[in-house]
Order: C-alpha cells, then structure tokens, then sequence
C-alpha cells in the first residue's frame, strides 16, 4: 500500500498535534484573554519528548556518534527516556536512563515496560553534587563510551522544536499568537519555539513558568536563588541549562504546587483534558499572566507536555497529594 494516510513508521507519528482552545476554562476563570493548549500530550510516547528524542538520534547517526547496535544513556525526568526507548525499539539500540527518585513510579514502570534499563538515584542532589542523575548520567557514559542524549546541552534538542512546534503553532493559530507559556527542564521546548515564534512576529511575548521551589525564575531575572523542593515533575531547574536561551523571556510567573494541582483539576472538570502537573503549573502561569496582560482578546498558547497517566501514583492520588501538600479540597 502507498495510502499516503498509512504511516511508515511511530517516527511519522510523532508531531503535528493538536491546539485546544480552553473556553470553558477561560470562561469560569473570567479571563479577558483565551489560553489555548498545545497537546503534546497527545505524541505517541504521551509527551513533547517524542520529538527531541527522534531528532537527537537522527542526528547523532547523521554524525557518527551513535554507532548501530550502540547504547545510549540519558539523564531524564522519564518523558525523555520514554521517547528514547521507542526510539531505541525502532532503531535497535540498547538505553540505560538515569533518573532521580522524584520520578513518578508510573514513568518508571513505563521505562522498565518499554524494555530500557533504569537507575533510579536519590533525589535533591543539586547540580554541584557528583551524585545528582545528570552528573551520574555523563559519568557512566564517559566510563563506557555510550552516547549520552544530553538533552540538557544538545543543541538539537532546541533544534527539533525550532523546526517543528514553532512552525506548527504558527500555522495553526494562522499567525495570531499573542504570547507563548512554556516551562523549562532542558530548555528545548521554549527556546526552539520561542525563537522561531519572535522570527516570524518579533511582538510575540514568552513567558516563562517557573514552579516555586526552582531557581530558574530568579536566574533569568539575574536575582540570587536559593533552590527548594517542589512537586511538579520536568520543569525547574537549580542552574540555567544549556538549551534555554533567557534572551527570549519576556516575562516570568512563579507558581506554587498547589496551584499547578488545582489547575491540572480545573481543566479536567471543565474541558475533559487530564494532565500532567507541568501542565497545571504552565496554564496556571498561563491564567496569572492573562491577568497581568491589558486589553482583551489575545491569544495565549500554553504548552501542555505530557498527560496525567504518568502521575496515577502522585498527584492524582489523593493519599499521596495530602501527605505532601495537606488536604488540598
Ligand atoms: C513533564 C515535562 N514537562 C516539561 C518538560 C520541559 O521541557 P524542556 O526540557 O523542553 O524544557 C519536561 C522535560 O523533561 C517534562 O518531562
């Protein structure tokens, strides 16, 4: 069959998905404004990574530093390592994925499933610390001669979202986007989209959300940090890697894990989504950087990295949510 509607391989399915406008939500927040969802929830390993992961494969090949039959190790908070797993079946590599234990057992289990090897190290090492995942990662590369992803510092990985979310969000909203709200783990997300978003309409706002607790935030607003301990799973960092441009960031919001749990709720009951907790904390960014904004009527694109599944056993179980939050409703 040659049906150019039949996809040759999960790699053509990654991309090209969906935005949401989230009137409903808009509506019961009494927002001037409309937030609209980009749904990389909606890739087929469930998260914006899908994208990043193919494409620092690709490349690594294209330059011979990944080799056929070769290992490749990654440092992740688990969206990474899934795309690298798939990634890894389809090519015929072998991944080992470093991981510290703030990662939600359902992303861990789903790694183990998708047949990657998985260590698990204690969390809240900071970035000086030998032992924190990302150092441990490039360690046990070094030692082996693996190819580390190195999604923190691979220039490809902002590559692949200036080459495709940005392209994608500006056909989509036929170039009527006010504003772009993104979270940083790596960076990758929102420089490559930010970037190309200012080239086609320099007036188009980033906004950075940041979840309480990280350093990014003050970093970016060239302020002394002292990073803390917060839930939300992929976002925030205690150092600016080197994937996020902080050029591009025209405005801040930080947000408290309560919030971005409220958010995830509130989008859930009124429009059907049922997302991740960096989701939450960048529509609740996306909400109180609405009401910063005057006028009316923009458009508002917030990014929604991954789904709720991953977070069966964390935030969307209320056992675990009050022992680290308290009650919460
Ligand atoms: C759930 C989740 N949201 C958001 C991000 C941030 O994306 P980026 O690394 O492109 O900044 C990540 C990255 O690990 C993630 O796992």
């Amino acid at each position: 069959m040659t049906d150019k509607a039949i996809a040759n391989s999960l790699e053509e399915l990654i991309g090209n998905t969906p935005i949401i406008r989230l009137s409903r939500f808009c509506q019961s927040e009494n927002l001037k404004h409309t937030i609209f969802g980009k749904c990389e929830f909606l890739n087929p390993g469930g998260s914006v990574k899908d994208r990043i992961a193919f494409h620092m494969v690709r490349k690594a090949e294209e330059t011979g530093r990944l080799k056929p039959g070769g290992t490749i190790i990654e440092a992740t908070a688990g969206n990474t390592g899934i795309g690298l797993a798939q990634v890894a079946a389809v090519r015929g590599y072998k991944l080992i994925t470093v991981m510290s234990e703030k990662v939600s057992k359902d992303k861990v289990n789903f790694l183990r499933a998708l047949g990657a090897e998985t260590v698990v190290l204690p969390g809240g090492k900071p970035i000086s610390d030998p032992d924190n995942f990302m150092n441990r990662a490039r360690k046990m590369a070094e030692d082996t001669g693996a190819w580390l992803a190195n999604q923190f510092y691979n220039e490809t990985n902002a590559e692949a979202h200036y080459q495709s979310t940005g392209p994608e969000v500006w056909t989509q909203t036929g170039g009527e986007v006010d504003a772009l709200v993104a979270g940083v783990g790596t960076g990758g997300t929102l420089s490559g989209t930010g970037r190309y978003l200012k080239e086609q309409k320099p007036e188009v706002q980033v906004v950075l959300a940041d979840p309480i607790g990280s350093s990014l935030a003050d970093l970016v607003q060239g302020k002394e940090s002292k990073s803390g301990s917060y839930l939300v799973e992929g976002i925030g960092q205690d150092f600016i890697p080197g994937n996020f441009d902080i050029s591009l960031i025209d405005d801040v919001v930080r947000v408290a894990d309560k919030d971005a749990v409220a958010m995830s709720k509130k989008v859930l009951a009124t429009e059907g989504l049922f997302l991740g907790s960096s989701s939450g904390c960048i529509i609740a960014a996306a909400v109180e950087y609405s009401r910063r904004l005057s006028g009316e009527n923009k458009n508002i694109v917030a990014i929604l990295p991954d789904g709720g599944r991953g977070y069966l056993s964390t935030m969307y179980n209320e056992e675990w949510l009050s022992l680290k939050l308290g009650p919460t409703q």
